[in-house]
């Protein structure tokens, strides 16, 4: 039997061979030929890429993170050749070890990485214009311990609730309960670090604080950064975090000089150069500083180059997003089955941005982007250097906002989440079209939404999902400009495996006496005017 001629056109393009004796099964590979985003999703289960996944480049790896994420795509063309040669180019810049350098290189002193058995203090202040107003002294110090729980091998030994008038002060505290606090730090055994549960202390407390008490004295920006640096991973995050200990590094060498100075030694000048020991340091840590900088520059750059560059590729990108440890981890992977991805119960478990392939109802490939979680009262500068990982978020196509609705301060991080994103000045559209996601609600007896539009789901015994993906369906054929069309295509051109390439197919139905076909589409405007281009307006 001879292969008919409307066959054997499209049947190299697919690959697969298929006879004509059974209508049925060459209907369901019309359906599922290529399939690039299933295939690619595979590979991406497997943790690999097939050279079927890597042709169809940025759905076909379990994307670890945003720096794998640019500088991943598909080599169809000179000019992604080009891009490659480009890219390694920009490697050079910034070697791996380089990085890693400037990581390893200065580190606040005092945390190391081992244990720590810790007491912790709140500050509560009853009024004026540093009292919260959102939540109590009990939440935040529950919040508190839960950062040092993170911590693997560090202990909450005891905690106290103190309140002041005076947190402005060195001291913080009145004189009577410093007193106090004092004899019960030095009384508990085994303290080996206070954790001062304030945004930011001076380095004049510290200093004060570490003398009075004897042990190291931490607060919420230097246990935060601990965390996020037992967590980084890449190239990126290494440097925002070196970046963001700068300050820290700044009161340190404050305090060394004020030891040195006690002893004569800080303010005098090192032999001819002009310049005192403290004048030296500073200037070194500023020049650590402006190379950090520079290399994130270089990263941002190298971002933005790439980031038109697979513009044309279009897969919609969704950013999950929320507060630490509501569940974002966990969504994605019920939503994408990649079993890579390890939700753990702890907060910033996720720091560096990572990227994961998923299908919607309709087969449409979109890359969920797991963000780093927020925290209340996160310290500017920390927001500062990692704004940049959050600008991701500004580059997507939808927002989901994922609420742990079983915590007790649900409402206040609700509200600090929007803060954070109207801070990072979001565009309008994506605040607009943002899907708020209820999670945990198999914590809650009887969950009932309150708020409208919402989405109640359990990412852990996956339930709502279903609903989850219509909604960011609907969502994306709004924000994208897409289409749905039915297209008829004659099956002897290449339109079909060009349809697979460039836009969404979601259903094919064969007229194989005419040898064409009826074909749903999920298409850009632009797609769909290079279609015409290339095929005559169907
Ligand atoms: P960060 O990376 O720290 O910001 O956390 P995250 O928001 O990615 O949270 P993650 O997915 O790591 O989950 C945190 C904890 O919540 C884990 O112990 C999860 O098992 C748990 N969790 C997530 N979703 C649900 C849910 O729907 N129900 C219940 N009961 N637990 C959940």
């Amino acid at each position: 039997m001879t292969t008919p001629r409307w066959i054997s056109s499209w049947l190299p393009l697919l690959q697969r061979p298929f006879t004509r004796s059974c209508p049925r099964a060459a209907t369901r590979r019309l359906l599922h030929p290529p399939e690039p985003a299933a295939a690619a999703l595979t590979a991406a289960r497997r943790g690999s890429c097939t050279p079927q996944s890597r042709a169809f480049g940025l759905s076909a790896c379990r994307l670890k993170s945003t720096d794998d994420f640019y500088s991943s795509g598909y080599t169809h063309d000179d000019d992604d050749e080009e891009e490659e040669e480009e890219e390694e180019e920009d490697e050079d810049y910034l070697k791996d070890s380089e990085v890693e350098e400037l990581f390893q290189q200065q580190v606040p002193t005092g945390i190391g990485q081992g244990h720590h058995r810790v007491f912790i203090v709140h500050p509560d202040v009853k009024w004026g214009s540093k009292k919260q107003y959102l939540t109590t002294a009990e939440l935040m110090m529950a919040e508190a311990v839960g950062l040092v729980n993170t911590l693997d091998n560090w202990t909450v030994v005891d905690k106290i609730i103190l309140s002041t008038k005076t947190p402005e002060k060195k001291k913080i505290f009145g004189k009577g309960n410093f007193q106090s606090l004092t004899e019960r730090i030095r009384q508990t055994a085994g303290i080996t670090a206070v954790l001062v549960n304030v945004e930011r202390l001076s380095a004049l407390s510290e200093r004060e604080f570490e003398e009075a008490w004897g042990v190291k004295v931490l607060d919420r920006y230097s246990v935060v950064l601990h965390i996020f640096r037992c967590n980084a991973k890449t190239k990126e995050a290494k440097l925002q975090i070196s970046l963001a200990e700068v300050p820290l590094l700044r009161s340190r060498l404050k305090n060394e000089m004020v030891n040195l100075d006690q002893q004569g030694g800080g303010s005098r000048y090192i032999g001819g150069s002009g310049e005192t020991l403290y004048e030296v340091q500073q200037r070194q840590l500023k020049e650590r500083e402006m190379k950090i900088r520079s290399a994130l520059e270089k990263l941002r750059k190298k971002r933005h180059l790439l980031r038109s560059q697979r513009k044309h590729r279009e897969f919609p990108i969704v950013s999950v997003l929320g507060y630490t440890n509501c569940g974002k981890t966990t969504l994605i992977k019920a939503l994408t089955g990649d079993s890579g991805l390890q939700p753990r119960n702890q907060l910033f478990a996720t720091l560096d941005v990572t990227i994961h392939a998923g299908q919607l109802p309709s087969r449409m490939t979109v890359l969920y982007v797991d963000t780093i979680g927020f925290l209340s009262q996160l310290p500017h500068q920390l927001i500062d250097s990692f704004s940049a990982t959050l600008e991701d978020i500004k580059h997507s196509d939808l927002l989901v906002h994922v609420r742990d609705i079983s915590h007790p301060e649900t409402v206040n991080q609700k509200v600090n989440v929007l803060n954070v994103l109207k801070n990072l000045q979001i565009p309008d559209r994506l605040m607009s079209s943002m899907i708020e996601v209820h999670n945990k609600t198999d914590l809650l007896e009887n969950y009932q939404s309150a708020e409208s539009d919402v989405l109640p789901i359990s990412a852990l015994e996956e339930r709502g999902l279903d609903e989850l993906k219509t909604a960011v369906e609907e969502e994306l054929v709004k924000s994208t400009g897409k289409q749905i069309l039915n297209l008829n295509v004659n099956l002897s051109t290449p339109q079909l495996s060009w349809l697979y390439k460039e836009a969404t197919v979601q259903d094919v139905q064969v007229n194989a006496d005419e040898g064409s076909a009826v074909v749903k589409v999920i298409i850009s405007a632009a797609a769909h005017g290079r279609y015409k281009k290339l095929f005559g307006g169907a």
